[in-house]
């Protein structure tokens, strides 16, 4: 079955082919530029520029794969969570295209699409496994029991932890999205430079909380006016230990509670190669198969929904042409 899954949920046009679940194409136009002088996406400008780059993103995604509209059997577009504006623009348009071109259509949960993102990597997991999602949008534990039942484990109080690695690079003066900066900065700096707080929540709590991190970070920054670049690369460190080891620890009890031995990774700040590598060691230590997806299918990407499509449209069936998106996700938040 050839399917084309189409993502516009936040600043990210992405569109990609897969044949069953093999990824024949995947592209993606970027936003970054344009939102990047605001230090945040501005829902409308994302919106926008979501309706000149859909029609080019799709065409070349189409190209690329070496087929034609005509060849695709079933088109998915993300439905939700989003911001509603971008979110329209995609599955409107992917829903014109089914209605036109007479073709199976499915709505797709993005957070799904980060859950079976794993499955687009060759080595995969077996059900059930826990699933940490962590994006701008998000830091998520799920309960995966199959590729269309998750059960919501935990979640942020506050910020996600996306977030707060963009709000921490704004206000140090990096660019956005400040992820993989902070990310670059940190590999300089000394991560037990500064002690910043870890939110562990109530006993055994799943749920996460960066935004006393986050102004730890600025009161820190207020105490210390002039900082050199060595200072800014251990704030960096210091900062993103403090996430990862929150992150780590909370997804490695959520396998203990939950009597599971499969643990999995997905969504932007996944793409944290620190990160990885934290899990791979502490799984390893405490006996936990573990998965993440391939770089380039940890951030917002066309395949996920493609796939994830593929099993709504096996278990679940097509949605109907009235359902409309929604701005929370129907996994629980
Ligand atoms: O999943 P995603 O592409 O979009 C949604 O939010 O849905 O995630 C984007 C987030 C941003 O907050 C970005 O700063 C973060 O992922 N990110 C990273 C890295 N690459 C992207 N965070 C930490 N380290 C990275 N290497």
């Amino acid at each position: 079955m050839l399917i084309l899954g189409i993502e516009t949920s936040c600043d990210d046009t992405a569109c990609a082919v897969l044949n069953d679940t093999t990824v024949l194409a995947s592209q993606l136009s970027s936003q970054d530029i344009i939102h990047s002088k605001y230090g945040g996406v501005v829902p409308e400008l994302a919106s926008r520029k979501h309706l000149q780059n859909v029609c080019p993103v799709v065409d070349g995604t189409l190209t690329e794969a070496g087929v034609s509209l005509d060849d695709i059997d079933l088109i998915a577009a993300t439905r939700g969570p989003g911001l509603i504006g971008s979110l329209l623009v995609g599955y409107c348009y992917a829903k014109s295209l089914a209605f036109v071109k007479k073709k199976k259509f499915v709505g797709v949960d993005h957070m799904a699409g980060h859950i079976l993102s794993v499955f687009l990597e060759n080595r995969q997991p077996k059900f059930p496994f826990v699933s940490l999602i962590v994006s701008g949008g998000t830091s998520s534990l799920f309960l995966a029991k199959s590729y269309n039942s998750f059960e919501l484990l935990g979640q942020t109080r506050d910020d996600a932890a996306g977030e707060a690695y963009d709000k921490v690079a704004k206000l140090l003066g990096l660019p956005y999205p400040g992820g993989p900066h902070i990310a670059k900065r940190a590999t300089t700096g000394n991560a037990r430079a500064i002690t910043f707080p870890r939110a562990w929540l109530d006993k055994g709590s799943l749920d996460f909380s960066f935004s006393g991190l986050k102004t730890a970070v600025l009161n820190y920054k207020n105490k210390n006016c002039e900082l050199s670049q060595e200072n800014i690369a251990d704030i960096c460190a210091s900062f993103q230990d403090a996430v990862q080891e929150v992150l780590v620890e909370k997804a490695v009890s959520a396998c203990r509670q939950h009597g599971v031995d499969t643990l999995c990774i997905g969504g932007g700040v996944s793409a944290n190669l620190c990160l990885r590598e934290r899990f791979k060691s502490r799984c390893k230590q405490e006996g936990l198969h573990f998965f993440c997806p391939p770089p380039q299918y940890s951030t917002d990407n066309g395949a996920m929904i493609a796939l994830a499509g593929l099993h709504t449209f096996h278990d679940i069936g097509v949605t109907g042409f009235d359902e409309d998106v929604y701005s929370r996700s129907s996994l629980g938040f």
